[in-house]
């Protein structure tokens, strides 16, 4: 069985959710606390063990490229004012030369469509696919536990979670089938049902390990929900070609493609904080009272 080494951001959306801000600056940059929502998704991705990172970009996302690059003018500056801590900041979100690749999706026509995009540099290995506004906070890193139930039973692993019947028309939906522990066995996915037509309410988070052979799929794809190439049509024409199984994730996931997913994000992530959480939890209980 071939390892996971390779990790797909897709970042190519517009963000359309959070206009204005998203005018100029990408959503994946939206800070939660003081990190880009891109940097938690790399953190998690080295943290399972991934060596090259594949971003799938689009028009104006070049502050995403320059957030992972050397910026030789701020890392002077903060070394001659003695800014170690700072330093150390700067210097750890950076990305090894070789380790990262941008590819342009040119057209943001959907997931399915931005993966697709990556073809060229998986080849034949298995990989990774990270949405940055899934944040997940949690003690073990969910992309490395998915990858240890990986190399227990191969094939494709997606991260799911329970969501109220009436939100099913908001995620791709798995039709489970047998179930031990947190490990789900997936009979058939949907994306986007109406809560009549779920066959469960065991959603799909962004978190993914897939077979390469998802690209033949997705090469020929058609639009799906919401007129655009969804990853979910593809993935369900592997069901049945190899072990396809779910892992329930432990942990909160935020969905910071929202806007008060994103916000309580901040919160959550702040108030876990040693250096701000408390200050934090005062200013909210202030604002909270009057
Ligand atoms: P979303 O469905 O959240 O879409 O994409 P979006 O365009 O980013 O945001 P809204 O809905 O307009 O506010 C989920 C993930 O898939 C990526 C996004 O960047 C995000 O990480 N994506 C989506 C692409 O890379 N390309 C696409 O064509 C669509």
């Amino acid at each position: 069985m071939k390892p996971v080494r390779k990790a797909i951001f897709p970042v190519g959306g517009l963000g359309t959710r959070f206009l204005p801000a998203t005018k100029a600056l990408p959503k994946e940059m939206l800070p939660v606390v003081d990190k880009p929502l891109i940097e938690y998704a790399v953190e998690e991705a080295r943290a399972a063990g991934i060596e090259e990172f594949i971003f799938v970009t689009g028009r104006g996302k070049t502050a995403i490229e320059d957030h992972f690059d050397n910026h030789y003018e701020l890392e002077q500056t903060l070394r001659e004012r003695g800014k170690r801590l700072e330093l150390d900041q700067v210097n750890g979100a950076k990305l090894q030369p070789g380790q990262v690749a941008y590819i342009r999706q040119m057209e943001p026509l959907g997931l399915g469509h931005a993966v697709w995009c990556a073809r060229n540099l998986i080849n034949d290995e298995p990989f990774a696919v990270l949405l940055a506004d899934d944040l997940i906070q949690s003690d073990k890193p969910t992309l490395l536990d998915m990858v240890e139930a990986y190399e227990e039973h191969g094939g494709n692993v997606v991260s799911l979670m329970e969501v109220p019947d009436r939100h099913t028309s908001r995620y791709g939906i798995v039709d489970p089938g047998l179930s031990n522990d947190r490990l789900v066995e997936i009979r058939g996915l949907v994306e986007k049902p109406d809560p009549a037509d779920a066959p469960s309410n065991l959603a799909i988070v962004g978190r993914y390990i897939l077979q390469p052979s998802v690209m033949d799929y997705l090469g020929s794809a058609e639009s799906g929900a919401g007129n655009e190439i969804q990853l979910t049509d593809s993935m369900m024409k592997m069901v049945g070609e190899g072990p396809f199984n779910g892992l329930r994730l432990e942990g909160t996931r935020f969905d910071c493609g929202s806007k008060v997913g994103f916000l309580a994000a901040g919160v959550a992530y702040a108030l876990a904080r040693d250096d701000i959480g408390a200050e934090l939890h005062a200013a909210l209980s202030d604002i909270l009272d009057n």
